[in-house]
């Protein structure tokens, strides 16, 4: 393999591993972090004197190298599916490359845009004969492609000659990941060990404090350091790894609902060079709030040293990732609150591995260990209770203190940072689906999310007080972000302001990072009125001048823009079908803007039928952007005059009326509006359908409901009708934005 290509050293995972007296890669394919986070914490599980493993993300290599790893030598995958049964951004290049044309006769579950039909076909005799993975996927079954990509690499990997050591472990994100991971260790580790000759021995029992793998050093005031790469102002082209400080320019609640909170939030993007189209999404990376990370900072005994300079290194010097930030110095405050996820419910995994072995008084470690080994007792203590590090930290002092452990001359149970530095996993970016039109407002991506906030479930964790609400990270940032505007908690927020901007730089303690750094000038316009409606008309149209805004810097947000795949159809004559509720209106009001904007740009050319189906709980206080919406349709319904939003409040009357019910109901016009169009058009002119929203049951229950009806219209069988409803999706024309 490597004869065909010249040997680039820099690309070679093998080289890569040599050098650093490595015998086990680990490649981890990542969206969202999570399996980046799997692939540590393996690394860290099976790594002993004679498993030395080394985590790498493939993205830097290239494939062909692994035909030059020995048999005394291991690569394990960690493979998330993403989207739509894609492989994720940075196994791309090996995705395509490995999973050729060869595979597609028995393949055909494998969608057409990863065909690599575009890539020289692979040397088909056998080029990883003798080579040995393993394999785990991370997956959730409520999307259509279960497990997708690590199935179809797992497939290729055997078809091209590797022998993997034990069965595929596949998580399901649905049910329980951590145990699905945990009893796929279980039963591999073994496997591994034996495969690079070391005893089959399980080290469950033992409860010793792992090697770190960060040190944290402390650093002297006076010392000086570079900054940080990560809004520094070399940054010319803007991505997930280099996010965008993006003024806010309004953010609102669209509905006046006192339960929750239903968020409306702009931003600018001028000057950036990004551009974004219907249907792309924006990622936002949040921050923590104050209140979590004082709680953690106390439960590590850190609240007094919060702002001294640090930096966090890697203990051993070869691997990759030297540094764990992105600056070279922050401060324990920052580094919780911009870089770490620190309000998850601790995985049992983790307890046992990084916070029973600092257990030290019997008290303590008879509270940890069955949280540690017994995945019921978990589940009801520290997932249903929201237990997060620090509470949980919290609760083993409580234990301490009832059991009297100072008193009976034990040690109580501290944990170090490095370990919780170890625990948290990176803070990632949340993703959103545009909800304005680029077209429209090219610099003005608008978000509409609904705050996540739920409370500790069992009886259990709520009487011991041991859990608590949990916030949704990002949610509970964008309403941080929109109450600072709206003057709400301009005290709070400004309580953490720090107006020393040079020693604010100096700590990584990055000034685009942490919007609540930040004041506004002008938009306290949407403050002088508290009704929904107003709020929202003002966000509409609320431009702030520049000239205004000049002598106060803006309140930013660190963003990047995701390119999608769900489009609008290229031909205004092709009819549309889209079905978002709640949330999933958001690419609906970008679609349905750019359609009203080509209606009143177009008269006299010919516009398909255009149909939302929206979907909410009270017309009263759920139906957002109804004005608008409205005002937009009128526009369309001049050049498509059956265009229409046909709605379903689902508790304004005692039985649920769901959008699926309104398919059903309104099956005629759908019928004239997908199917007749179809069979009387052809190419560019067949309706394409859009559902966005709720994966886990909304958009099953709407396919299976276009199915039906397709299968009553048309008399054929549901199996038939879902056939064709497949089909639609393998041509782009039933596409999907959803998430659980
Ligand atoms: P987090 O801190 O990430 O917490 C969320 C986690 O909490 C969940 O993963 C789950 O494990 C847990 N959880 C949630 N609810 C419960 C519960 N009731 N009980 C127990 N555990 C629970 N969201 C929108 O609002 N609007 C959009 O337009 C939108 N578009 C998206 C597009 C894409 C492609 C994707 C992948 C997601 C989209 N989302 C959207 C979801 C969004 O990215 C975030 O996941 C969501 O806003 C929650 O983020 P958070 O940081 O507030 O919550
Ligand atoms: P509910 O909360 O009253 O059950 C947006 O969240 C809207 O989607 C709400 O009206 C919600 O109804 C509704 N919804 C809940 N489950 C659904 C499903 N399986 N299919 C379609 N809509 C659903």
């Amino acid at each position: 393999v490597e004869k065909s290509k010249q040997h680039n050293p820099e690309r070679d995972i093998v080289d890569k591993m040599r050098k650093a007296s490595k015998n086990v890669v680990i490649l981890y394919g990542s969206q969202t972090g999570t399996a980046e986070d799997f692939a540590t914490r393996l690394s860290k599980d099976i790594q002993s004197q004679a498993v030395r493993p080394l985590v790498l993300d493939p993205e830097l290599y290239d494939w062909q190298y692994l035909s030059r790893l020995r048999s005394d030598e291991l690569v394990i995958f960690v493979l998330a599916t993403a989207g739509e049964g894609e492989p994720t951004d940075n196994m791309e290049a090996w995705y395509k490359a490995l999973v050729s044309d060869a595979e597609s006769p028995d393949d055909s579950d494998v969608p057409e845009f990863c065909q690599a039909d575009d890539n020289p076909p692979l040397d088909e005799n056998m080029p990883l004969q003798g080579i040995s993975y393993a394999m785990f996927g991370l997956g959730n079954n409520t999307y259509e492609q279960f497990n997708h990509h690590a199935r179809v690499v797992d497939r290729r990997l055997l078809a091209l000659g590797a022998d993997r050591i034990g069965e595929r472990g596949e998580g399901d994100d649905d049910i329980d990941i951590e145990e699905d991971f945990a009893r796929w260790k279980d039963a591999t580790l073994p496997l591994i060990r034996q495969h690079l000759g070391m005893s089959t021995l399980s080290d469950s029992g033992d409860e010793s404090a792992p090697e770190p793998s960060w040190k944290v050093v402390e650093m002297d005031a006076s010392q000086t350091w570079a900054k940080g790469e990560l809004f520094s102002g070399a940054v010319t082209t803007y991505d997930s790894r280099h996010p965008f400080a993006a003024p806010v320019t309004a953010a609102v609640e669209l509905t006046p609902a006192a339960d929750r909170h239903l968020l409306h939030v702009e931003v600018d993007l001028a000057g950036s060079g990004m551009r974004h189209e219907a249907g792309d999404h924006i990622g936002v990376y949040p921050t923590n709030t104050d209140e979590e990370v004082d709680l953690l900072l106390a439960a590590l005994g850190l609240l007094d040293k919060a702002d001294a300079p640090i930096a966090v290194q890697a203990t051993d010097p070869y691997a990759p990732q030297q540094q764990l930030f992105p600056v070279e110095a922050t401060t324990y405050r920052a580094a919780f609150r911009h870089y770490l996820e620190i309000t998850t419910p601790v995985p049992r995994s983790q307890i046992k591995s990084l916070v029973l072995p600092f257990a030290r008084s019997e008290a303590a470690r008879t509270f940890l260990r069955p949280l540690a080994e017994d995945k019921d007792v978990h589940a009801a203590v520290v997932t249903a209770g929201c237990m997060s590090l620090g509470r949980l930290i919290n609760a083993v002092r409580d234990v301490e203190k009832q059991a009297d452990v100072l008193g009976n001359g034990e040690e109580p149970f501290v944990l170090p940072v490095h370990a919780a530095i170890e625990l948290c996993p990176r803070l990632q970016a949340r993703l959103y689906s545009i909800s304005s039109s680029g077209k429209v407002h090219p610099e003005r991506p608008t978000i509409t999310a609904v705050v996540l906030q739920y409370d500790a479930k069992t009886e259990q964790a709520v009487q011991a007080k041991m859990g608590a609400r949990r916030c949704g990270v990002a949610t509970n940032y964008l309403l941080g972000v929109l109450r600072y505007l709206r003057g709400d908690r301009i005290v709070d927020l400004e309580a953490s302001n720090d107006n020393n901007d040079d020693n604010r730089l100096r700590t990584g303690h990055l000034l685009s990072q942490s919007a609540e750094l930040h004041t506004v000038a002008d938009l306290s316009s949407v403050s002088a009125s508290r009704d929904a409606k107003n709020y929202l008309l003002q966000s509409l149209t609320l431009q702030p001048s520049p000239g205004s805004v000049s002598n106060k810097r803006a309140l930013t947000m660190p963003v990047f823009i995701r390119k999608s795949t769900f489009r609008l159809p290229v031909d205004n004559a092709t009819p549309v079908i889209m079905v978002g509720p709640g949330t999933g209106l958001a690419p609906m009001r970008a679609f349905v803007q750019e359609r009203a904007q080509t209606a009143r740009a177009n008269p006299d050319q010919p516009m398909g039928t255009t149909l939302l189906f929206f979907g909410a709980r009270t017309e009263s206080k759920d139906y957002m952007y109804r004005e608008e919406l409205e005002k937009l349709f009128e526009d369309i319904q001049q050049v498509a005059p059956e265009s229409q939003i046909i709605t379903a409040f689902s508790r304004d009357q005692p039985q649920k009326i769901y959008v699926q019910h309104r398919l059903k109901e309104n099956a005629e016009l759908i019928y004239r509006t997908l199917l007749c169009e179809q069979q009387k058009l052809n190419g560019a002119s067949r309706a394409h359908v859009y559902v966005c929203g709720d994966a886990k049951n909304m958009a099953k229950d709407v396919s299976r409901a276009l199915a039906a009806l397709i299968a009553e219209r048309e008399d054929v069988s549901e199996d038939v009708a879902s056939k064709w409803v497949s089909e639609m999706r393998k041509l782009s024309r039933y596409q999907e934005d959803v998430w659980s």
